[in-house]
C-alpha cells in the first residue's frame, strides 16, 4: 500500500516550482470542505435548488453555488493566481491586485448537478493555465487552447473520494483519507487501455443524432452479430466527472455528441472548464479526445463557455468514431 501523499507527489514533482504546488494544495484543501458538504446531504442543508440560473439558463442548485464560492476564496487567498472562471459565472473573476501572479484557473465546480440530490458521485473539475501576462485579466485572457495548459485534474466524491491529478507527465490518483485529512497516491500511473467493450452515451437523445454517430452506436448495439463481432455493454453516470473516472480506471468510450436540437449548442458540455481538462487526463493516459474529426485540445477558443461535442475514451475506439465524421 502506497503511502505517498499528494503533498510528497506535489514536492517531489514540482520543487522548482513552487506556485504551482501551492495551488494544487489550495485544490484539495478546499476540495475536502467540498467533500465534507457533499458528504452531510440533507443533514448539512446543501441539497435542491438555488433557484436561481447560471449563464447558460440552467437551474442552480445549492451545492453549484456552495462549491464555487469555497474555490474562488480559495485559490483567491494562494497569492499565485491571477484570475478565475467557472461555469456558474457569467465572466471571469480576477483576483484584485494580483494581474501579475502567475495562473489561471478555470473549473466546473460542481459537475453532475442532476445527481446531487439522488446520492450518485458527481465532481469537481480544474484546468491551469498560466497567465498570458498582458496585464489585466479579462475574458480573453482564458482564451488559450488545451494544449496550453499547466494541469488538469478533478476531484470525484463518490463513495471514496479521490483527486485524480496530470501535471503534464503522466496521470495519478489520489484517495481521500478522512481521518487523516490528507489525499494518498492509489494508483501511480492511470492508463486508458486502447480497445474496450463499454459505451456512455445518454441513449435518449438517439432521435437527434447526426448520421456518423448513429452509425456507430448501431454497429454497437448490433454486438457479437454485427460488424463488430462483439458484445459491448453501455454505462451513462449522467455526472461525466464518474464517467470518465470509469474510463480512466478501466477504459471505455465516453460521447456526448453534438445533435440536432439547437443549432446554437454544438453540444452540451463545456470546452474550457469540462472537455478540455478531461481531455489533457484521457490524452495522457494513453486515450484520445475528439471533438468530431478534430482533437478537442487543438480547438482554438473563442467564448469562456463555449460548447463542443465530447467523444473520449480507449484510442481505438475514438479514433474509429472520429473516421466516421471525417468520411
Ligand atoms: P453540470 O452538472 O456541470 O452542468 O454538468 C452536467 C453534464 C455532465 O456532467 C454529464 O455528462 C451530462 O451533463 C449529463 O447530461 P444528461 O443530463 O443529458 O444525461
Ligand atoms: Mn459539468
Ligand atoms: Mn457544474
Amino acid at each position: 500500500m502506497s503511502t505517498t501523499t499528494l503533498s510528497a507527489y506535489l514536492a517531489q514533482n514540482q520543487a522548482a516550482n513552487p506556485a504551482l504546488t501551492t495551488l494544487l494544495e489550495a485544490i484539495a484543501a478546499v476540495s475536502q470542505d467540498i467533500s465534507a458538504a457533499v458528504h452531510k446531504g440533507a443533514l448539512g442543508g446543501v441539497l435542491g435548488s438555488a433557484e436561481t440560473e447560471n449563464v447558460q439558463g440552467e437551474t442552480q442548485k445549492k451545492l453549484d453555488i456552495i462549491a464555487n464560492d469555497m474555490l474562488l476564496e480559495a485559490l483567491a487567498r494562494t497569492g499565485v493566481v491571477a484570475g478565475m472562471a467557472s461555469e456558474e459565472l457569467d465572466d471571469c473573476s480576477p483576483v484584485p491586485g494580483q494581474a501579475d501572479k502567475p495562473y489561471l484557473v478555470l473549473f466546473d465546480p460542481l459537475d453532475g448537478s442532476s445527481n446531487i440530490d439522488v446520492n450518485v458521485s458527481i465532481g469537481t473539475i480544474f484546468s491551469v493555465l498560466n497567465n498570458p501576462g498582458t496585464g489585466e485579466i479579462t475574458n480573453a485572457s482564458f482564451l488559450q487552447n488545451g494544449r496550453k495548459q499547466v494541469a488538469a485534474g478533478y476531484v470525484v466524491y463518490g463513495p471514496q473520494t479521490s483527486l485524480v491529478l496530470t501535471l503534464g507527465q503522466g496521470v495519478c490518483a489520489f484517495t481521500l483519507d478522512r481521518e487523516a485529512g490528507q489525499y494518498v497516491m492509489t494508483t501511480e500511473s492511470m492508463q486508458v487501455p486502447a480497445d474496450t467493450k463499454e459505451f456512455a452515451i445518454n441513449m435518449s437523445n438517439q432521435r437527434h443524432w447526426y448520421p456518423p454517430v448513429q452509425q456507430y452506436i448501431a454497429e454497437l448495439l448490433a454486438g457479437k452479430t454485427g460488424v463488430r463481432e462483439k458484445d459491448f455493454n453501455m454505462r451513462w453516470i449522467a455526472s461525466m466527472v464518474a464517467d470518465v473516472h470509469r474510463v480512466l480506471t478501466r477504459g471505455g468510450i465516453f460521447m456526448y455528441p453534438k445533435d440536432l436540437r439547437d443549432p446554437n449548442k454544438p453540444g452540451k458540455l463545456r470546452l474550457m472548464y469540462e472537455a478540455n481538462p478531461m481531455s489533457f487526463l484521457i490524452e495522457q493516459a494513453g486515450g484520445q479526445s475528439y471533438d468530431a474529426a478534430t482533437r478537442i485540445m487543438d480547438i482554438e477558443p473563442t467564448d469562456l463557455h463555449q460548447r463542443c461535442a465530447v467523444m473520449l475514451g480507449s484510442a481505438n475506439e475514438v479514433e474509429r468514431v472520429a473516421r466516421y465524421h471525417a468520411g
